[in-house]
Formats: C-alpha cells, structure tokens, sequence
C-alpha cells in the first residue's frame, strides 16, 4: 500500500538533529572505503575537482566515502603560479579547506612537472630555471605546510619504453640529472614533516621504466638524498592491465625503505573484470605494509580524465559499481553499515518525468539475513528541492538536499525481500540523478 506524504520544506531546519544524527551512523564500522581502510591502517583517497564541490552529490559521495584527497589540476605549477612570482592558490585552497573540514588527509601534486608547465618556465635558462624551480617548490609548500602529508615533489621524469633514460623536459635538459635531487633537497627544506615522494606511470610492474625509478631511489637512500615515498600512478586498461608482478614491484620499492603509494588508480572497464582488477590492486597494497594508501583519480566516471572508459569506484549517477563493492570487500568493510550480519542494498530508478520534476524510486532488499528496519540517504543538487515523499519516513539535513528515509510502519524484510519507496524532485532546473547512500540495516 502506498501512502503519500507532502513535506513543507521550510520545516527541513527542525528535523535537521536527526537526519545527522541518522547520516553520522552511515559511517560507523567498516562500510566506507575510507572507514574499511582506516581500519587496515591506510587511507583511501579520490582525485577531485574544486568546480565540482558546489554540486551535492559529488560532496556527498566524497564525504560519505573518502578518507583522502588529491587535488587533481589545482596544485599544479600552471594552475598556482602562472605568472612568474605571482602565486594563486585560491582553487587549491577550496579542496584543502573542504578536506580538511572532514578530517581528510591531502596529497600534494604536483610540484615539478613536465606538463601542465607555464610557457615563461620553460623559456628561462638554466640558472634562472634552477632559482625558479626552487622558488615556486619553497612557496607552494610553505602556503600549505603542516597541511599535505605526502607531497608529489617530481612526477613522471623518466621515459616509457625500455631506455630506462630520463625525459626530456626543461628541467632535465637545462638542469640535467641533478634536478630531481636538487628539488628534493629544497622541499625537505620547505616543510619538513612532509612525505617526498617521486610519482610515475607504467612503473607498476618490473619493467625497464620502473627499474630506472628503483636505481634513483636506491641511490639516493644511499647518499642520504631525501626521500620517504615512490607514487605509482596505476592507471590500468586493456592495453595496460593490472600487471601480475604489481606486489612483488611495490615491495622490491618498500624494502629500500621508502613507503608506497597508489597514487592515480583508475581501471578502464566494467562488470566483474574491472572488480577483480581492483581487487587484485587492493590487495596487492594490503599485502605490503609500506604501502600506506590507495588513491582512485576521481569520485564518478562523468569527471575522469577517462570517462568513456568508465574507470571508476561510481558510475555517472554516483551509484556503487561492481569494483566499488569489490575494493569494500578486498578493504575488508562490508556494505552491511552495522558491521553485523543485518545487510540490505539500495538501488534507484527514474520514474515518470514531467517538464520542471521526475519521480524517484528506490528499492531497498535485505541481504542473506531478515532485517527488522533500514535506513538510507537521498542526496539532491541544489536548487533542486524534494517535494513529496511516499512510502517512507523522511527526515532532512540543515540544507534541505539530504534526505534520510526509514520505513513507514514495519520494516522488516525476510532474506532477500525488497521494498521501495518514492520521491519527486522538482528540478528548478537541474536534470542530474539523486545520489542514494549506503543502506544500513539492523
Ligand atoms: O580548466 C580548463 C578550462 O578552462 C578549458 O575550457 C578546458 C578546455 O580544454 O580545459 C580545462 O583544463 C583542462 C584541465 O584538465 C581541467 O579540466 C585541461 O585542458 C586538461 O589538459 C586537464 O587534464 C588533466 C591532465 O592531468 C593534464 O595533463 C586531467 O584533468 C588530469 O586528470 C590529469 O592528471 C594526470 C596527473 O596529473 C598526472 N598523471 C597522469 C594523470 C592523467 O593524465
């Protein structure tokens, strides 16, 4: 039977205790990955994008399930110092005050880069490229000291292929082989409580490129050249797969006592193959204590770098895909939210849609056990508004766009049962999805 339920909005402020009191208990136990890799002793970290903070479900989404964050452009030399001197940290600074308002860590990235490089950097000779290079290391760490704990002070210097040669770049052919040490040196200076590492890509497995990376580390942890961590980038898809000798390359790295880091991680594909494939990933960290934590390069497919390959943990409505559950999994969480045996799991739909609102419906079905009742959130993009609800109990947050739903009644469901209920949304117009959160059972 479904009843239908009108809610007067401006009431969404006297209900706002008890929707956080409801949304504070989605991320008790192991049922995030941020929680579930907490409990393994790493974080669990996304790329994002400060353009994408204003939207809701974005937020959400990061808040609800990362412990972690890289900004993925904002750091970088052209995006802060585009200018010689002149230092624009404000997009940066949106990420790291929103993470840091959750409690996240931050990683920096990138200090010194062949890409995504100013024209006036790659213009300058050699002594006034070495005086700049230390400058703009010294500058962007100190905004930002006691802030980042682990900083990408050099990315990607050495080539692909099987030279095992350094990149050409301005910094390698003015400054020469030296540049990295030298840049390692300055920002030891800068911050010192901060993680150094030197971050890459297809040096996931043994090859030619990550032994060149080996030798450097190898040598500078001889000579006493500062360094406390290797980024290895991981993005992996069919013509770059996950490689078999993924553990046994991160290790030969931690046993020349240096931490280890996924740093870019995204898997090209769908379905069960990209689940094991992350899987497989996750546990290749587990595996190496040095390998002190997991970054995925963004929160939903429709923002990565690679979005037609869909390599994400969530899909472009933000729901959980196949590898966010197999990454939950292999973390050791569950998506049961109690971290008992009482599970259910959530699945949204679109329903009928008029010219300014749609009609949500989520299905909720309890796992292998009866529950006796569930919860789970709706998250709206602002200016959308939910107008009506049925077949729940709603209560709201301070702003209106989360809405925690309960049952209406009884909620219990034998093993395996489902139940559903409904919104509208009015779009004020704005067409994007909901975002449904985690279901806890008890
Ligand atoms: O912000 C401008 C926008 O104003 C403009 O209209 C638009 C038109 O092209 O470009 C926008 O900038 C883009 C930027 O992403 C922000 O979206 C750049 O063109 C685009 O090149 C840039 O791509 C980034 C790429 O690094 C640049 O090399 C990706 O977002 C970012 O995911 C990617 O990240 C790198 C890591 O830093 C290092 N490892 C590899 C990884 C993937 O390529």
């Amino acid at each position: 039977m479904v009843t239908r339920k009108s809610l007067v909005l401006g009431m969404a402020g006297l209900l706002a205790a008890t929707g956080l009191s409801v949304l504070s208990g989605t991320a008790e136990a192991a049922s995030t990955l941020g929680a579930a890799a907490a409990e393994k002793g790493r974080y669990f970290g996304a790329a994002v994008a400060a353009n994408h903070l204003g939207e809701a479900a974005y937020v959400s989404t990061l808040d609800t399930e990362f412990n972690s964050v890289t900004p993925e452009n904002e750091m970088k030399w052209d995006a802060v110092e585009s200018t010689r001197n002149s230092f624009n940290f404000t997009a940066a600074d949106q990420i790291v005050s929103h993470a840091q308002s959750k409690g996240m860590k931050i990683r920096g990235h990138t200090l010194v880069w062949h890409s995504q490089l100013p024209s006036w950097v790659s213009g300058l000779a050699a002594a006034d490229l070495r005086t700049a290079m230390n400058n703009h290391i010294t500058q962007v760490m100190t905004h930002y000291k006691g802030k980042i704990h682990s900083w990408d002070v050099v990315n990607e210097a050495f080539q692909d292929g099987s030279s095992g040669a350094r990149r050409s770049s301005p910094f390698q052919d003015k400054l020469g082989n030296g540049f990295i040490e030298e840049a390692f040196r300055t920002a030891r200076t800068a911050d010192p409580a901060a993680k150094l590492c030197y971050n890459d890509y297809n040096t996931d497995g043994v090859n030619a490129k990550s032994t060149a990376v080996y030798n450097l580390v190898k040598d500078f942890k001889a000579r006493g050249v500062p360094i406390d961590c290797v980024g290895f980038q991981s993005h992996f898809n069919s013509a770059s797969p996950v490689p078999s000798d993924y553990q046994a390359n991160l290790q030969r790295f931690a046993d020349l006592g240096v931490d280890v880091q996924i740093t870019e991680l995204d898997i090209e594909g769908s379905g069960t193959a990209q689940a094991t494939s992350y899987s497989n990933v996750v546990k290749a960290c587990l595996a190496v204590s040095r390998c002190t934590g997991i970054t995925v390069w963004g929160v939903t497919d429709k923002y990565s770098w690679r979005a037609s390959g869909t390599p994400l943990l969530f899909d472009g409505n933000y729901a959980k895909k196949a590898a966010y559950t197999a990454v939950l999994t292999a973390l050791g969480g569950s998506s049961s939210g109690g971290g008992g045996t009482a599970a259910c799991s959530v699945s949204y739909s679109k329903q009928e849609e008029w010219s300014d609102r749609f009609n949500g419906k989520v299905t909720v079905t309890a796992g292998s056990s009866a529950i006796s009742t569930w919860t789970t959130t709706v998250t709206v993009t602002s200016p959308q508004k939910i107008s009506a609800t049925w077949n729940g109990t709603p209560t709201w947050d301070s702003s209106g766009n989360v809405m925690t739903m309960k049952p209406n009644g009884n909620g219990t469901l034998a093993a395996g049962a489902s139940t559903s209920f409904g919104f509208t949304v009015m779009t004020n117009g704005n067409t994007a999805a909901p975002t449904v959160g985690s279901c806890t059972a008890s």
